[in-house]
């Protein structure tokens, strides 16, 4: 069965990735009219399935598949539908069309289950947009901060006027809530974007944790300048300053087991070859398995951004843009997944997620369970992301078996 439904998810893959607000590579971000097209193509292949289709106030797709009785709890599925800048086709997409397929097996087959799936295609999980990422999904758990809509992108864009442009609701995301005892739980099918699966020459493998971050934007701020007459010695280079902090940052995550720390993005204002930078804006993510070890991390960081200001006689200004805590997946989930997996490979490897995912937000109101399928080279956040179709129909044939499992009386 999921040999053709593999194939099928391929070549949805391949039309997703068309649609992107870049020409020349794929980026869809928060909001933006090419989420909408993406909504709109995965919207018309979720009513193909058997789904009724609708959209939610911050725009997350979302495909109902009916339980066999109408008091059946609901099994959320899907992945998110943004990308990063120049992305990859399958961060995101691939759980969210794995789980299509899924649905459509069971429509074909006529089947019903004890519970009735719903197939999410999330608004915003990688953040690119306002930073704060996982907001779809924190909007179905109701932990969606309202104080972001206030947040504004890189043109000015306030999120509140971003939401309604899309045909979105800003005043409405209260009620996106998902009811939590309605909820059986949630399953994600994601690519690995590491390299272990590879190492291991399996397809996929089952996730146990995910591990936490916190994003930050940082300014310094100095004078600008003539590059040509202020001696060096009299000057205060704001991105000289963010040059020190940039490879501190480095340093310590070097030095210290599990960290993980990166500069994305950085901007020196106003810009020109023969200006002494005057402002200089950062991004900074950082990660750890340990909630204690990253937030111990953070507070180092920023005690290292204010010394290097203070001896470099410039301003720094830090703000937390998004913090989220570990999380674990569900036991019993687990087993179910790991029995699963079996079936169809010698081994189910357990894996931690060094890489955010919508389960981790909404682990805050059911239990999560996460499935990894091996990319090729672990490579992620790239265009030159790729995952197998035969990898792909192992994917489908392993969630089909966790369903059907689920589906039995316990
Ligand atoms: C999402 O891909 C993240 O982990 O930042
Ligand atoms: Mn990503
Ligand atoms: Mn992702």
């Amino acid at each position: 069965m999921s040999k053709d439904l593999a194939k099928a998810t391929l070549q949805r893959i391949e039309a997703l990735a068309q649609i992107s607000e870049d020409a020349g590579r794929l980026t869809r971000t928060f909001a933006s009219p090419a989420m909408r097209r993406a909504n709109e193509l995965v919207g018309s292949w979720m009513g193909e399935a058997g789904m009724s289709v609708r959209t939610d106030a911050i725009g997350n797709l979302i495909g109902h598949y009916p339980a066999a009785t109408p008091d059946g709890k609901i099994l959320l599925l899907g992945s998110h539908l943004d990308t990063v800048r120049d992305a990859g086709k399958f961060d995101g997409p691939l759980g969210v069309l794995v789980a299509l397929a899924v649905v459509q097996h069971l429509h074909e087959t006529k089947t019903r289950l004890p519970f009735a799936v719903e197939v999410v295609g999330f608004a915003d999980e990688e953040g690119v947009r306002y930073q704060s990422t996982y907001l779809g999904s924190r909007a179905l758990a109701g932990t969606f901060d309202s104080d972001d809509l206030k947040r504004t992108d890189a043109k000015g864009i306030a999120m509140a006027d971003a939401i309604r442009d899309f045909g979105g609701n800003p005043d409405g995301i209260a009620s996106a809530k998902l009811d939590p005892s309605r909820l059986l739980g949630y399953a994600e099918v994601h690519i690995e974007q590491g390299p272990v699966l590879e190492q291991k020459n399996l397809a996929v493998g089952v996730v146990t944790a995910i591990a936490g971050q916190a994003r930050a934007r940082i300014n310094f701020i100095g004078e600008a300048g003539h590059a040509g007459t202020v001696p060096m010695k009299l000057r205060r280079d704001a991105l000289c300053a963010a040059a020190e902090f940039v490879l501190a940052a480095e340093a310590l995550a070097q030095n210290r087991g599990g960290l993980v720390a990166t500069v994305g993005e950085i901007a020196a204002l106003p810009g020109a070859t023969n200006v002494i930078p005057g402002e200089a804006r950062l991004s900074l993510d950082v990660r750890h398995p340990d909630d204690a070890a990253r937030e111990q991390a953070m507070a180092e960081l920023k005690q290292r951004a204010e010394e290097i200001a203070a001896a470099r006689g410039v301003f720094m200004k830090w703000e937390t843009a998004h913090q989220n805590h570990a999380v674990i997946c569900e036991r019993r989930f687990t087993t179910l997944l790991e029995n699963a997996v079996k079936r169809h490979q010698p081994e189910a490897p357990l894996l931690a997620s060094g890489a955010g995912h919508d389960a981790a937000a909404l682990a805050a109101i059911c239990p999560v369970t996460m499935l990894f399928v091996r990319c090729k080279g672990g490579i992620s956040h790239n265009p030159a992301e790729s995952a197998t179709e035969a990898d792909v129909a192992v994917a489908i044939a392993v969630l089909n078996d966790f369903l059907a499992q689920l589906a039995k009386p316990a």
